[in-house]
């Protein structure tokens, strides 16, 4: 039975891995067996990007997932993300290393609610952020990622009227590069809407020379102050193209692995929440996932995300739509 007796891993010292060593061996053994490929978002502990053949963003991980030929997806990062492969791949089983990894974000819009606020505001094209649930999707007409939503709502009709959920600040730095005056959803991320501007003027003052790279989904004072702002992704981008040597960081404090891992010269500093005594800001639900529970999911195949039929077909449609327009 794939290399495994009684629920251990042949092959280590005493049949169960003990050590990160151990685990990560077992993990690379379990995923060769079962054909499966493990993604992570920038937001995951530095153990689970070491390990992940894929690490991206969350329009990255939509197009892995779309294209890889595994039989088996391992999504390290939140519910949604899975549940986003999931409709992409039907016929794959996608696995999350911890069920409870959801995303506040994603629960400030209520399917419901939002398709009330939908029928309150008629012959609006309605554009939905990729952190909502399956049943906000199949509301939705395009999905988009904060590494597409300008490009995408760009090559709409500029008069179109659209309504934007679930991320209030994301959709008013959208409404302010292109002029437009989408309706919007009043949802937020906790962990990007409590940074503190005094904190990061604080950290300018003592690094005038660095640069602020701020995540969309940070209020809009920030937005201001930023010398760049974009997903994880363009962040990364921008560090590793820009000249200057230092970077304060407005964003969850993951990604900061992937940019000293590609920058090795360059100064990277987490920028303070509000509530939080320290210099960092975290989001609890993506750092669930530990090695363990990798090998635990890949062992078990559990926890395994599964979208009913009826819904995954209407959340696939504007999904392949956001994939089309990226
Ligand atoms: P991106 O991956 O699009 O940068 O979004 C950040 C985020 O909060 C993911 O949950
Ligand atoms: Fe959701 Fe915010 Fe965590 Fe991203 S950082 S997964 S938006 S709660």
């Amino acid at each position: 039975m794939n290399g495994m007796t009684d629920g251990k891993v042949q092959g280590t010292a005493t049949g169960t891995p003990v050590s990160d060593g151990e685990l990560r061996e077992a993990i690379m053994r379990l995923k060769k067996e079962k054909n499966a490929v493990i993604m992570a978002h920038y937001y995951q502990r530095d153990e689970i990007q070491e390990i992940a053949d894929r690490v991206g963003d969350s329009l990255a991980l939509a197009q892995y997932a779309a294209e890889t030929d595994a039989d088996v997806i391992v999504m390290c990062g939140v519910h949604f993300m899975g549940e986003t492969a999931k409709i992409l791949c039907p016929s794959k089983k996608v696995l999350i290393p911890d069920a409870d990894a959801g995303c506040s974000l994603a629960d400030s819009c209520d399917p419901e609610e939002f398709a009330r606020f939908i029928a309150e505001h008629p012959g609006h094209t309605v554009i939905s952020y990729v952190n909502t649930s399956a049943a906000v999707k199949a509301h939705t007409d395009i999905v988009v990622t904060s590494g597409n939503a300008r490009k995408i709502i760009d090559s709409l009709p500029a008069d179109e009227k659209i309504i934007f959920g679930p991320d209030r600040n994301l959709g008013g730095y959208i409404n302010s590069v292109t002029g437009r005056d989408m309706l919007l959803w009043p949802g937020a991320c906790h962990v990007h809407d409590r940074f503190s501007l005094a904190g990061i003027e604080e950290l300018r003052a003592k690094h005038p020379g660095a640069k602020v790279l701020v995540h969309p989904e940070c209020r809009k004072p920030l937005q201001i102050i930023a010398d760049k702002v974009g997903s994880t992704a363009a962040l990364l981008d921008y560090a590793r193209k820009s000249d200057a040597g230092e970077f304060i960081v407005v964003t969850e404090s993951g990604i900061l692995f992937e940019m000293r891992r590609e920058c090795p010269g360059k100064v990277f500093i987490p920028a303070p929440a509000e509530d939080a005594d320290c210099q960092c800001n975290m989001c609890e639900y993506m750092k669930l996932a530990t090695l363990r529970k990798v090998y635990e999911c890949l062992l078990s195949d559990k926890p395994e995300i599964t979208v009913e039929e009826g819904l995954a077909e209407k959340a696939l449609r504007p999904i392949r739509r956001m994939l089309e327009l990226s």
